[in-house]
This record gives C-alpha cells, sequence and structure tokens, in this order.
C-alpha cells in the first residue's frame, strides 16, 4: 500500500524516516543504481565499488542502490559490468558491503538486471577500441535489433525458465551478502522491460501480443525473485513509465503492471522513462518523470520513488510534500557532490548526524558517535 503524504507541519519530509516492508530508512532520499564498468572482466567487483560506493554510504542517504547487477554473463551490459552468478561474485560483493558497513550506518540495496538485447555494448569511454557491434550475441523475446547491436538469439522457454533460476539465485546471494532491499530492473529497454515493450516483442506464443502476455514474463520473474528474497525484506522493481513513443508501452500500460505487482508483494515502484526505442521523443526538465510516480502512486496504490533532474534539496522536499513520491532517488548529482543528502539537510535546517570527521565542513550539524 502506497502510504499516504505525511501531514507534519514542522521538519521537512525529506528528512522523515520511511518503512519500506520491515525496513526503517532514516529518511527519503535514495541514491540511484548507477552503473560503474568498473568490475574485472569476469564481472567481480573491486576496489573502485569500495571507494565509489564507501563515499556514498557517508553521503547522508537513507539508502544506497548498487548498480544494475547482471544475473547471467551474458545480461551484462558491457564485460566490465558486476554480475552476482557464482559465488566468488558474492563473495567480492560481500567484502565491498562490509567494508562500506564499517564506515557508515547507510542501507544498502542491489539493482538485479540483464541487459537482452542492449547487452554486450563497449564500456562507453572505451568504446573506439571494441567492436561497433557488441561484444557478445545478445538474447531477447524476438530477434529485433536494438539499433547499433546485434539481432538477439530469441530465447525459448527453457532459456527462459534457466533465467528465472538466474534471478532467483542472484536474489539468495543478495540476501547472503546481506543487502537491506533488492530491486529489479525492468527499464530502459533491457530484457524485462523489452518483454513489456511492443518495439521489442513480437512473439506469438503466451509471452506476446496483448499487454498481459507481454506482462507475464517480468510478472515470473519478479514471482520468482519474490519468492527466493525474504518476505520481510523489501523488494521494489524500476520501470520504465512509457517509451515517449505512440506506438510503444505507455503509461497507462505502467499503472497496469503496477497493479500486477502490487498483489504479487512489491514494496515500491521506481518511475523511470525511455530506453526502448531510439524514437523517443523525452521531454526534459527538472523532475520531469516526477508525474509518473504520482500517477502510479494514486492509481495503482504503491509507493513510489521519483528520479530524473531531481537536484535541488528544494525540489525533492516539494515532490514529498505534494504527495508525489514517497522516496526521491538522486544520481548525476550525487556523483558530482556525494555529500548531497548533508547539503539538502543544511538548506532544510534539518539536524542530522555527519560523521565527526567531516564536521568542521558541516558545523551545522550534529556529529554522529559512529564512524571512527
Ligand atoms: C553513470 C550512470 C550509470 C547509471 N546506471 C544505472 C543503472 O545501473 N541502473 C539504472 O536503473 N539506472 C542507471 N542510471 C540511471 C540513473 O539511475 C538515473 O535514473 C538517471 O541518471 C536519472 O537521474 P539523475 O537525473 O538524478 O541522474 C545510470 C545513470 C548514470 C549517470
Amino acid at each position: 500500500m502506497s502510504p499516504a503524504a505525511p501531514t507534519s507541519t514542522s521538519g521537512s519530509l525529506l528528512f522523515r524516516p520511511i518503512q519500506l516492508n520491515t525496513l526503517e530508512l532514516d529518511n527519503r532520499i535514495v541514491i540511484s543504481p548507477m552503473g560503474m564498468f568498473s568490475a574485472s572482466a569476469d564481472g567481480i567487483p573491486g576496489d573502485w565499488h569500495k571507494m565509489h560506493l564507501g563515499t556514498l554510504a557517508l553521503s547522508g542517504a537513507g539508502l544506497v542502490i548498487m548498480e544494475a547487477t547482471a544475473v547471467s554473463p551474458e545480461g551484462r551490459a558491457s564485460d566490465r559490468c558486476t554480475g552476482l552468478w557464482t559465488d566468488e561474485h558474492a563473495a567480492a560483493m560481500h567484502d565491498v558491503l562490509s567494508f562500506c558497513r564499517r564506515l557508515a550506518p547507510a542501507k544498502f540495496g542491489i539493482q538485479l538486471s540483464h541487459m537482452g538485447r542492449k547487452a554486450g555494448r563497449p564500456v562507453p569511454w572505451k568504446a573506439h577500441r571494441q567492436p561497433a557491434e557488441g561484444l557478445w550475441d545478445p538474447v531477447a523475446p524476438s530477434a529485433i535489433a536494438y539499433p547499433g547491436n546485434n539481432v538477439p538469439h530469441p530465447l525459448s522457454k527453457s532459456e527462459m525458465s534457466q533465467l528465472l533460476r538466474a534471478f532467483a539465485d542472484a536474489a539468495r546471494r543478495a540476501d547472503d551478502i546481506g543487502f537491506d532491499l533488492l530491486e529489479l530492473h525492468s527499464a530502459h529497454g533491457y530484457l524485462l522491460h523489452s518483454y513489456l515493450s511492443p518495439h521489442s516483442n513480437a512473439r506469438t506464443d503466451r509471452y506476446g501480443g496483448t499487454r498481459s502476455a507481454r506482462m507475464r514474463f517480468p510478472l515470473e520473474v519478479f514471482e520468482a525473485v519474490r519468492a527466493a528474497w525474504p518476505s520481510g525484506k523489501p523488494l521494489g522493481v524500476r520501470v520504465s513509465a512509457t517509451d515517449w513513443t505512440p506506438q510503444g508501452w505507455q503509461l497507462e500500460d505502467t499503472v497496469a503492471f503496477a497493479s500486477e505487482l502490487a498483489s504479487r508483494g512489491c514494496d515500491y515502484l521506481c518511475l523511470s522513462s525511455g530506453g526502448s526505442s531510439p524514437e523517443q521523443r523525452i521531454e526534459l526538465s527538472p523532475g520531469y518523470q516526477v508525474g509518473f510516480a504520482e500517477t502510479v502512486k494514486t492509481e495503482a496504490g504503491i509507493t513510489t520513488m521519483a528520479v530524473g533532474l531531481i537536484t535541488t534539496a528544494s525540489l525533492a522536499e516539494q515532490i514529498l510534500k505534494r504527495g508525489q513520491a514517497d522516496l526521491v532517488a538522486i544520481g548525476r548529482a550525487a556523483l558530482a557532490n556525494p555529500r548531497w543528502p548533508l547539503h539538502a539537510a543544511v538548506e532544510l535546517g534539518e539536524a542530522v548526524g555527519v560523521a565527526p570527521q567531516y564536521a568542521r565542513a558541516f558545523t551545522q550539524l550534529p556529529p554522529r558517535g559512529a564512524g571512527s
């Protein structure tokens, strides 16, 4: 159920705790998942992740969500993206998470993903040294290439069953590692979104055609993950609310998908958009996807997370005050300024604790005891 907009007259809403399933977050600021393309060639995280996530653990955000992490080797965006398909990956991820937890009290989530027909692309800053058409042949619901990528292999029913197991196994590993929250990536044209969208799904079996048939595989993945992930731990889904094309997935489809997810125990939806078709025409402006979070929150009655060009504390606060979303995810603004939440606290006059080592930079905030 979506919580009602908090009604207090004093104190900001951004720094009001929120409960997701049995997890309590100190505030409503989430660091959005952001792929770093910095794992080993086998998808194992390392020093970069410790440095990057450790910094964000000290940011003051209530929740940090680790980057899109693939459930199988061919599901990675590039050969340097993180994965969680073996116990070796889990051990390295555990090392990263333990390092962060020793330094700061932030809660940590992980995003599980399969990039489908957009997998196997070069690392962005090495694109000139790698084959333009992609590093391996991708898989997808149908043999429809994302323009510029290799034509994907259409998944058979038994390959889809293997993927269900891969998602569930990765969810179990994420729980064993100690993540507090799990998010399924069903946005940006990647595998689960590619089943939903008419741009990429032309199947003629039970998994294509009508909207409910196109939703079937993503819902099966959700069910498999919900069964593998503890019932008390929050499980959310990131979706593209619209393909931004007349023929594609629309906001009303997202509302229907959200209702199906909510009835299966989904704890929140993060509303992003686009990624299915190069013909998309996105209307960018501050908070341009917030309306999607508001519609889904109102019409499907599910907790929502807003994301996209939310760069100021005042906009984040306004989104919550208007009851448009329950949580606010910050992406690039947190890369540019990893202490974004602490600056937001100062701006909103909130006395949130700061690591004592940084207290002299935030004289308006009280030092907290931990983090020595
Ligand atoms: C470097 C980078 C990597 C990203 N990787 C992911 C990812 O792994 N998973 C995901 O769902 N979104 C990813 N995104 C999208 C962000 O999570 C976020 O939705 C987007 O940047 C818009 O929010 P912003 O305007 O606050 O940056 C990435 C964005 C950036 C800039």
